[in-house]
């Protein structure tokens, strides 16, 4: 048997549950029960009745699972998978961030640890936002955090002011503006999409701007036209799927020379092999303190509350 009959034999004596993200490696897409954003695979890790949730993604994600779902046990495949975003805001600075900001409302991205979500008084994902920092009064001032790329771009949208947290993508602050422009003047019928965790410079090139499933989303509606998608590549195989029509290039990085894309190399982590023996061993699991999961849990089902 293959290694993917194995994973599906051993999912289903398992009574086992596979949340991918769209940045995964596209075998781990096409094994996945559910492929998404962050908002969805919390949606979904929320309201599952499986007893084990393999997260193909990054640990705040798999965290994010527990804290919802804590009787389920989540294995992450690879326990090295983090994420520049939320390695960017230490508990202790982001505590003292806090005091010298007292009155704020504390907004955290998804994009975060557990620590952080405990610190906050509403979570959000890139797909909800500015929904999100919309539901606080205009006179209530705001803590943003961690991205800054992300926090700037909600900051024009909703037309006040926010108190950002100088964090960033490693992956999404790696494409160059220099090549953009260049590959936009080789296809000048594309239209440029972008994920709000980008610089200011590009997102301002874009013609449509949202988290991953809103990049899907918006695809759909023009599935014959040229598409320059500034994210991480991974998203480009649900894509293609969704529009095989399409033409789909990938946005150009700074370093980049040889396959003209961004990947996420904490995402790529991930891989078949491991998937199928964390399945097995049911190990790396995630754990969150209990005392940490419950005041995490709150700002997280704030944001679902805000979000249906
Ligand atoms: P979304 O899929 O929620 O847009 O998030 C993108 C991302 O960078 C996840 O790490
Ligand atoms: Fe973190 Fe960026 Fe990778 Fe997403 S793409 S997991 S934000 S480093």
């Amino acid at each position: 048997m293959s290694l993917v009959d194995d994973i599906l034999q051993l999912k289903k004596e398992k009574n086992a549950v596979i949340l991918a993200h769209y940045y995964q490696q596209p075998e781990i897409q096409e094994i996945a029960d559910y492929v998404g954003d962050s908002l969805g695979l919390s949606q979904k890790a929320a309201e599952t009745d499986a007893d084990l949730i393999v997260f193909a993604g990054v640990h705040f994600m798999a965290e994010t699972a527990k804290i919802l779902n804590p009787s389920k046990k989540v294995v992450l495949p690879d326990l090295n998978a983090g994420c520049s975003l939320a390695d960017s805001c230490p508990p202790k600075a982001f505590s003292e961030f806090i005091n010298a900001h007292p009155h704020h409302v504390v907004i955290t991205y998804i994009n975060c640890s557990a620590e952080i979500k405990a610190m906050s008084d509403i979570v959000c994902t890139s797909s909800n936002a500015l929904k999100i920092v919309n539901s606080i009064p205009k006179e209530v001032p705001i803590i943003f955090a961690p991205d800054k790329n992300l926090g700037k771009y909600i900051q024009k949208e909703a037309g006040r002011e926010l108190v950002l947290w100088d964090g960033s993508c490693i992956v999404h602050e790696a494409f160059s503006i220099e090549k953009l422009l260049s590959l936009y003047k080789e296809h000048p019928g594309a239209k440029i999409i972008a994920h709000p965790e980008s610089e200011t410079h590009i997102l301002d090139t874009a013609t449509y701007i949202g988290s991953t499933a809103g990049m899907i989303n918006y695809v759909k509606e023009h599935p014959s036209e040229k598409f320059i998608v500034a994210t991480e590549a991974g998203i480009l195989h649900k894509m293609q799927q969704e529009v095989p029509n399409a033409v789909l290039i990938p946005a150009p990085a700074e370093e980049d020379n040889t396959c003209a894309c961004s990947e996420c190399a904490f995402m790529k982590l991930n891989t078949l092999q491991k998937l199928y023996d964390c399945l097995l061993h049911e190990t790396p699991q995630i754990e969150v303190p209990e005392e940490v999961r419950k005041r995490a849990l709150l700002p997280i089902e704030r944001m679902l509350a805000l979000s249906k």
